[in-house]
């Protein structure tokens, strides 16, 4: 019988092989097909670094170890817990999230991308990616490395701000993914290729010599990785005036409120927020009101500054007051002590403000 001519590798044969010995295998959530602990993971590391994940994620399992510990927990709880990984609508969805898997689901994850994507939070390829590394669905995954990964080794030059190129793109990768062995190479792909867009098919100055699909790629071919992927719509950026409210007592605590559930750092606890100056000094309880109007009340405009957001740049000025006894100084928030606020849900320039400021 003529020796089988064993066809070249496929682009995912040739990823799975290199993920085995170049990849990272030592994650916290890897090694697990526990859907609680790869869902918590992939949410986390949307828009965050693996570095400061790793601390958070900890911190997470520690306080709640089950997705039913998630669900049963106090939304302040959560936000606290969150407080400082920024994109706070993460883990208000996490949170939503927890509790229909267990009003819902009896407490299990679905196993099918298809089921997953119908949770708060869960996107396409956040379903592909829980679906593929605890149930090893074939369904492909599509965050910004792998993106970059796919239209490099493929020369896809369309436009990605388009939707229809975008899902040609998906429905070429969804075709990519292996073909056997399912069980154990749908995960270790899923693993190769947001690995080599990690470590190796990096935005700018690509590590191509360490490539392992360097000889398929032709993007590299053509000389120019970098020009991949092509996205030519920026984000609509807007802009706002905000003026936040610090006020501090004798005792040295500070007077927050709680934000409410939509909007502008939704769920958080925050100084208070203004349109204006005026708005702010109208929103003083009725004697402090007469303090302002009689000059008996020190306040401060601070030098403002700008908080970049994803979508918005914020304007931020801050006015400084201090209140001489604990009374209230708004109808809404209360005074909290330095101990009390550091594990509260606070939004990043509030925190920083607070702590360098008072
Ligand atoms: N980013 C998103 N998912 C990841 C994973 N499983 N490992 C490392 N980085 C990731």
């Amino acid at each position: 019988m003529p020796k089988a001519i064993k066809p070249s590798a496929s682009l995912a044969e040739t990823l799975v092989a290199w993920q085995k010995v170049h990849g990272r295998n030592h994650l916290p959530w890897q090694n697990t097909r526990d859907p609680y602990r790869v869902w918590l993971s992939e949410i986390m590391l949307q828009q965050t670094q693996v570095s400061t994940v790793l601390a958070y994620y900890a911190k997470f399992l520690e306080n709640f170890p089950t997705v039913a510990d998630l669900a049963a927990a106090s939304q302040d709880k959560v936000m606290g817990l969150w407080s400082g990984l920024g994109y706070y609508s993460r883990a208000r969805n996490l949170h939503q999230c927890a509790k229909e898997v267990v009003s819902r689901f009896g407490g299990e994850f679905p196993s099918t991308a298809e089921d997953l994507i119908t949770l708060p939070g869960i996107g396409r390829s956040t379903a592909a990616a829980v679906a593929s590394f605890c149930f090893s669905e074939r369904v492909a995954i599509m965050d910004g490395n792998v993106k970059r990964v796919l239209t490099r080794v493929w020369g896809f030059a369309d436009d990605l701000s388009v939707a229809k190129n975008e899902k040609v793109l998906w429905q070429m990768a969804q075709e990519a993914l292996p073909t056997r062995q399912l069980q154990t190479a749908m995960p270790r792909y899923s693993q190769a290729i947001m690995d080599l867009g990690a470590t190796v098919c990096l935005p700018r100055k690509p590590h191509c010599d360490e490539c392992p699909v360097q000889t398929q790629c032709k993007a590299y071919a053509l000389g120019e990785p970098e020009k991949f992927p092509v996205k030519t719509r920026k984000l609509k950026r807007s802009s706002e005036v905000l003026w936040l409210m610090l006020a501090q007592n004798a005792q040295g605590e500070v007077w927050l409120e709680k934000r409410p559930a939509s909007g502008i750092w939704a769920s958080l606890y925050s100084l208070p927020v203004f349109d204006s100056e005026e708005a702010m000094q109208a929103s003083l309880t009725p004697s402090l009101q007469k303090a302002s109007v009689a000059g008996t009340l020190k306040w401060d405009v601070l030098p403002a500054f700008k908080h970049v957001l994803t979508h918005k740049d914020l304007h931020c000025h801050v006015v400084k007051l201090k209140a001489a006894k604990g009374a209230p100084v708004l109808s809404e928030g209360a005074w909290w002590s330095e101990k009390e606020w550091t594990s509260l849900g606070l939004p990043q320039p509030v925190r920083h403000l607070l702590s360098s400021s008072l």
